[in-house]
């Protein structure tokens, strides 16, 4: 008996520890629009508050995203990110938005979010997409070709591409679980860091000819 009670008072002060953590990163208040002035804000979970008062319809509401994008550029894609910096109702919220435009032969190059499941859905196009996991999976691809309509998640974290294989340029949207979610570009990041990381340390680290890394970080 006094074990059993025991017991339960050790699950009810875990449940007491561990529920402020789970309800608060759900969000703390219906909203908390970002400003960027601490001016009668209150600083909660990096941007500072509106006064809830003052908050309007506008400040939930983003337009243009119906517009292509120009893909001049070495990748041939373009990423329209629609996250708290720009649509300040966002904060606090978890959650964000991408437009991607791709070229013919266009791509969004193997890239990593550090805060953001994503979960991508093609609206024209035909992409070849697919994301690996970590050292500890073995490091699998998981890979599908999308037609418009279809829909595919990369889990939080995961190096992951989208590839335009289709004979038309492609548009995807994705949602993000984060209101900020980052953006780790991998061979920008590797070979065009800043400054640059000493040529010998990705020679051995890819197993190339340190000529071949200084070709590459010219590149980034
Ligand atoms: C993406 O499109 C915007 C215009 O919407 C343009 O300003 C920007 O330069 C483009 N980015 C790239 C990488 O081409």
């Amino acid at each position: 008996m006094a074990m059993k009670s025991l017991s339960v008072l050790a699950t009810l002060s875990l449940l007491a520890l561990t529920l402020p953590l789970a309800i608060a990163s759900d969000g703390l208040q219906d909203f908390c629009v970002g400003i960027n002035t601490p001016v009668n804000g209150v600083f909660v979970n990096g941007k500072f508050c509106k006064d809830p008062k003052l908050v309007t319809a506008d400040d939930f509401f983003l337009a243009g995203l119906e517009k292509p994008r120009p893909v001049a550029n070495a990748v041939m894609s373009n990423v329209t990110a629609v996250n708290v910096n720009n649509l300040p109702g966002l904060n606090t919220l978890g959650i964000s938005l991408v437009r991607i435009d791709y070229g013919v032969n266009g791509q969004n190059p193997p890239h990593t979010h550090p805060r953001a499941t994503e979960i991508l859905v093609v609206e024209q196009g035909t992409l070849l997409v697919g994301f690996v996991t970590s050292n500890g999976d073995g490091n699998r691809l998981f890979t599908k070709t999308l037609n418009t309509g279809d829909a595919f998640v990369f889990p939080v974290g995961l190096i992951h591409f989208q590839f335009n294989v289709g004979k038309t340029p492609a548009i995807a949207f994705a949602a993000l679980s984060s209101q900020n979610p980052g953006v780790v570009t991998i061979a920008n990041t590797v070979f065009g860091s800043n400054p640059a990381i000493e040529p010998n340390v990705l020679a051995r680290a890819f197993q190339l000819d340190p000529k071949v890394i200084m070709d590459l970080q010219n590149k980034f």
